[in-house]
């Protein structure tokens, strides 16, 4: 079968980079639209030249201009978009432009996190306001009837798994570790170059077509207790164990301001709460990557942590 024509925006940006590289490295036909701005900037330049020279066409344009979304997308089949979760709605114009256009095969939208729809977001107004946006443009692409495919991975690897999910470390504790809640609640961790090979092995997946695939696979589900005794091990030492509540932990975040709870708040979504695994992944409208897709390998939670030791 003839590969999908990928355009990717947001290619400059920390997984849209990823993205560009598994699209080509999987052998799609691949477009990335960049902002004028991104060229002169140094890192963002040599990403885009390296893109450039595994054979990405690079096409100058923005989210926020009708013209030039209208011309990338007439170019291809499928549509990846990874701009920040605070730019979500951006991609309403888009949205529109694939409606008006109505060739486009398929549209990941950007999510990439935990599902949104099943985050217990009711006591924090934070964690619904960072969610609010993405539940919208879902919402707007089956208003729409765009075909779609999104992606719920989880946490990336480099967000708090670096710190073995420590607020405000940068790297995982050697002495004492906190343990929020009861420790055995399990969370999701991905490599975001896993991600993306995952994201562009869906595109032309008729078994993807308007469904959610979730990404748990088998050695990157973890609780904080598993995660503290792998680490434990890897370092060949005992950490002394301090113990934050529920209750202490949301008392944390609701006295600290957005952004700065940040960490805390994917920490109480995940592992008090358990928004990454507390629900099946169920047809209709769930799929599982690690199921659909067993010929993909990934780092896992442990793989990683070897790079730390
Ligand atoms: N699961 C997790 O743990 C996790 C963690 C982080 C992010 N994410 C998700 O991953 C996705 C991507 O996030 P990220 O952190 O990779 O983003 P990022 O690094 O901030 O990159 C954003 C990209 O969007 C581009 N962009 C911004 N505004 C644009 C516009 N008007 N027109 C065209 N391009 C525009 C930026 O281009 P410029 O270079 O021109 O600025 C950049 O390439 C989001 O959905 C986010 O929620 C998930």
């Amino acid at each position: 079968m003839e590969k999908s024509k990928i355009l990717i925006i947001g290619a400059t940006g920390s997984l849209g980079y990823h993205l560009a590289e598994a699209s080509l490295k999987f052998c799609h036909p691949t477009f990335a639209l960049v902002r004028h701005s991104a060229f002169s900037h140094p890192h963002k330049a040599q990403k885009l030249h390296s893109l450039s020279l595994a054979g990405a066409t690079l096409l100058k344009g923005s989210l926020e201009d009708e013209t030039t979304i209208a011309e990338a997308v007439s170019l291809v089949d499928v549509v990846i978009c990874a701009v920040s979760a605070k730019q979500s709605l951006l991609q309403k114009l888009l949205i529109r432009v694939i409606r008006q256009l109505g060739s486009i095969k398929r549209f990941i939208p950007s999510e990439f996190g935990s599902d949104p729809t099943r985050a217990h977001v009711s006591e924090l107004d934070d964690l619904h306001n960072f969610y609010a946006p993405k539940i919208e443009i879902r919402r707007l692409l089956e208003a729409e009837g765009i075909p779609h495919t999104i992606i719920s991975c989880n946490f990336f690897m480099r967000i708090l798994l670096p710190s073995l999910a420590q607020p405000g470390l940068d790297a995982p504790p050697r002495d004492k570790v906190t343990i929020y809640g009861d420790g055995n609640t399990k969370g999701v961790f991905m490599k975001e170059s896993d991600v993306a090979a995952f994201t562009i092995n869906t595109v032309d997946d008729p078994r993807t077509l308007n469904k959610v695939l979730y990404l748990r696979p088998p050695g990157n589900v973890c609780s904080l207790n598993e995660l503290v005794e792998m680490w434990e091990i890897k370092i060949a030492k005992k950490l002394e164990r301090l113990h934050v509540s529920e209750g202490e932990l949301l008392q944390k975040i609701k006295g600290t301001s957005y952004p700065a709870n940040f960490e805390m708040l994917f920490i109480y979504s995940a592992f008090i709460k358990g928004d990454h695994t507390y629900f099946d992944i169920e047809p209709p409208s769930g799929v599982n990557g690690t199921q659909l897709y067993p010929h993909l390998k990934y780092t896992t939670i442990s793989e990683f942590l070897d790079t730390l030791v």
